[in-house]
């Protein structure tokens, strides 16, 4: 077999970070369990997880057999897709909301159409990013490749390590170049590879306060406020000290990134359209053992975050009260 590298490192973008590599473990290998258990990304290699996704998943394939039920689309006038959550923006339904100006766009586009308009793309078009659930309007091939994933794997990890229900799988078709902005998500996630190669850069859950997340009431709550192309180290001191795990995901490859953990994921460049498919898994029942996990804390920053929001109601006021709490009190 070729393992000739299919990408190189002009194809990357370039950050100002140090970053490590997430170690690329083949399927069968103990230590995977391991790291899973200390909640520590690792790449899988060589397994069956998405077979059917790698050996089939192309453009033209799923061109033919996705379905022609419409799928959502966000269009960017550049090659970052920072999400939002738009239950949180302020309009007249939603007084308490935030004034914000959304970055990206949502729309919904039948699968030709998208492909047709990822084929024919040129410099000063809208950038675009599908990223759709699985559901019951894909066709009968996708719906057989995907009870062909290896669910007997899939399904041992998920009870070895007292993952919740599998909630959702999202099917990502991107455009080369596309950045998703570094974010955390509030559930443990298999980032399955199945068409070209994605760099995903992660960083620990305890790297919260160099990576300055948005408060929890803003449209881009889980989103870090840092900017990666061009940092503002005067507002974000600390992220000269965030501590990063990257790797480049290839077809075939499962990456677990585990529920709060960091991630910035990138097409590389000049590589051409990519498929992902992930599957998100609701966290297991927890107990509290002390001493806390890192990504157990910033759960509680959450939920401290919320109930000021509650009995403030205003999210103006929340700011404030935080600093009146803590400074010349719980600071030096
Ligand atoms: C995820 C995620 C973004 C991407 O799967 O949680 O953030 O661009 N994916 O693949
Ligand atoms: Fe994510």
């Amino acid at each position: 077999m070729c393992e000739e590298k299919q990408w190189n490192s002009t194809q990357l973008r370039r950050y100002d970070l140090e970053l490590e590599q997430i170690p690329r473990l083949y399927y069968t290998d103990p230590k995977i369990d391991e790291l899973i258990s200390l909640n520590k990304p690792v790449v899988i290699t060589g397994s069956n997880i998405i077979k059917t996704a790698k050996a089939n998943w192309t453009p033209e394939y799923l061109e033919q057999n996705i379905g022609n039920a419409g799928h959502t689309v966000m269009l960017s006038k550049t090659h970052k897709f920072k999400y939002f959550d738009e239950s949180k923006v302020l309009n007249k339904n939603n007084p308490h909301g935030i004034e914000f100006t959304p970055p990206t766009r949502k729309t919904k586009m039948k699968i030709g159409e998208f492909m047709r308009k990822l084929r024919e793309w040129k410099p000063g078009n809208d950038r675009l990013y599908l990223q759709q659930p699985l559901n019951n309007t894909i066709g009968d091939l996708l719906v057989r490749d995907f009870i062909n994933f290896d669910w007997e794997y899939i399904n041992n990890k998920q009870s070895k390590h007292n993952w919740g229900p599998l909630t959702s799988n999202l099917i990502l078709i991107s455009q080369e170049g596309n950045v998703t902005p570094c974010h955390y998500d509030e559930q443990q996630n298999f980032f399955g590879q199945a068409y070209g190669y994605k760099r995903c850069i992660l960083f620990p859950p305890s790297d919260f306060e160099c990576l300055y997340p948005h408060p929890v009431y803003h449209p881009h709550d889980r989103q870090s406020m840092v900017d990666f192309d061009k940092p503002d180290y005067t507002r974000f001191p600390r992220f000269k000290f965030a501590k990063g795990y990257e790797t480049v995901v290839e077809p075939g490859d499962v990456l677990y990134i585990p529920i709060y953990w960091w991630h910035h994921i990138e097409s590389l460049m000049r590589g051409g359209p990519t498929i992902s498919v992930n599957f998100w898994y609701k966290v297991g029942p927890t107990s509290l053992e002390y001493p806390l996990k890192d990504h157990q804390k910033v759960s509680i920053t959450r939920n401290v975050e919320k109930m000021l929001l509650e009995v403030l109601q205003d999210p103006k006021e929340v700011g404030p009260l935080l600093r009146s709490m803590v400074l010349g009190r719980y600071t030096e």
